[in-house]
Order: structure tokens, then sequence, then C-alpha cells
């Protein structure tokens, strides 16, 4: 069985559930010089293909995941006690989707996404006044109606290796069980948890 399938079953439970994280991710990444990153996203949608998440081109988790750094995403549901780790690879989605997509995102999020232009997503900048001035300065171009700007991007995250791991278990033993896809065939693993 395809454990994309299970993670997209425990997600609707978590989400059903109310779990404040059923929406979001850990994206961590490690870059070719080694160094870790990780950071929560908003996990936009989970197929049995994979996973999509949104990002800027000026975020500096771009310029990893774009120079092909190795990526895990992190997903924990408290609310059914179970944790998956996914691993694979990260294609870029340059289409007309996320440009739809972005269409219908909330203004705060839109007005960053203008600001990312002039000042790149996490560089430094002089004070909080100047970012405040700076960000609300951005809402003309959505008043305009203008299109997204440059920048606006998704990856779609195909899995290799998913592990689960379900903490409500009898005794106490955790059942972890890691998933690695060969070909077209998902092989399944107990893992000692
Ligand atoms: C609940 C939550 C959701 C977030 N969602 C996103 C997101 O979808 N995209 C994004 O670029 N940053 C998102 N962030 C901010 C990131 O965690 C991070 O601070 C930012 O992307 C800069 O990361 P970088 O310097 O590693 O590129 C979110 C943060 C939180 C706490």
């Amino acid at each position: 069985m395809n454990p994309l399938a299970t993670i997209v079953e425990d997600r609707s439970l978590a989400f059903a559930a109310d779990d404040p994280m059923a929406k979001t991710c850990t994206l961590a990444l490690a870059d070719g010089d080694g160094h870790a990153s990780a950071r929560t996203l908003v996990l936009r949608e989970v197929t049995v293909n994979g996973l999509v998440v949104f990002m800027n081109q000026s975020s500096p988790k771009w310029r990893v995941l774009s120079s092909g750094g190795h990526y895990e995403v992190l997903l924990w549901y408290p609310s059914i006690q179970r944790q998956y780790r996914i691993q694979g690879t990260a294609k870029e989605l340059a289409d007309e989707g996320v440009r739809e997509s972005w269409q219908l995102r909330p203004d705060p999020g839109k007005r960053l996404d203008f600001l990312y232009r002039d000042h790149p997503q996490s560089s430094p900048i002089k004070d909080r006044t100047q970012l405040l001035q700076s960000v609300i300065a951005k809402q003309q171009f959505i008043n305009d109606g203008h299109p997204p700007p440059n920048g606006v991007t998704a990856f779609h995250l195909t899995a290799t290796m998913i592990e689960r791991l379900d903490l409500s278990q009898e005794l106490e033993v955790h059942d972890r069980r890691r998933f690695t896809l060969r070909g077209d065939a998902w092989i399944s693993q107990v893992l000692v948890p």
C-alpha cells in the first residue's frame, strides 16, 4: 500500500479533531555544505503522488531546494499521536496553477510577496518601522489588481522514504515502520521504536 494514502487519511483525522498541526509541516533541509535548517510551512496539499509547499524564490530555503539540497518533512499530529518523516526529491512547480492559487491568498501574504522584490525574505532590514512602512506601501499593488509578482513558487515533494510512528499502541510499545520505494513498489519494514 502507498503510505502517502495513509498520510492523507491520518491528516483528515487530524483536521476532524481540530488538530492545530494538521495545516502545517516542518521542512528540514541540508545544503551542499552539510548545514541543516528547519522551518514550519503550510502544507498546501498531500496526495498519493506527494506533497506541495509554497514559498518565495528570494528565500534561503528556495536556494537550497532548487540546487538539489536534501529534504526531510516532519508531520506530527498530537490529536492522533502519529508522526511521519518523509524524504525524497523536490521539483519546482512553475505552472499557472501556482499563480492562480496565489490569487486566493489573504492580503498579508500577498503584500509580503511584493515586498520580497525589494527586500528578500530572511534578509536583515533596518528596523520594524521601515518594515511596516514598506509592507503597507505594497497594498497598492493588490488594490490595483497587479498580477502575482515574480518569485511566487511552489515545490512538489515526491516521497521515496516514509517513516510512520504510531504512539497509540498497546503496552506503550510504539508501532514504527519504514516504507521505501523500490521501482513502483513500497517495501515495508518494522523498526525498533
Ligand atoms: C504556522 C506557520 C506557517 C508558515 N507557513 C509558511 C509558508 O507556507 N511559506 C513560507 O515561506 N514560510 C512560512 N512560515 C515561515 C517559515 O517558518 C520561515 O520563518 C520563513 O519561511 C523563512 O524561512 P527561511 O529563512 O528558511 O527561508 C510559516 C511559519 C509558521 C509558524
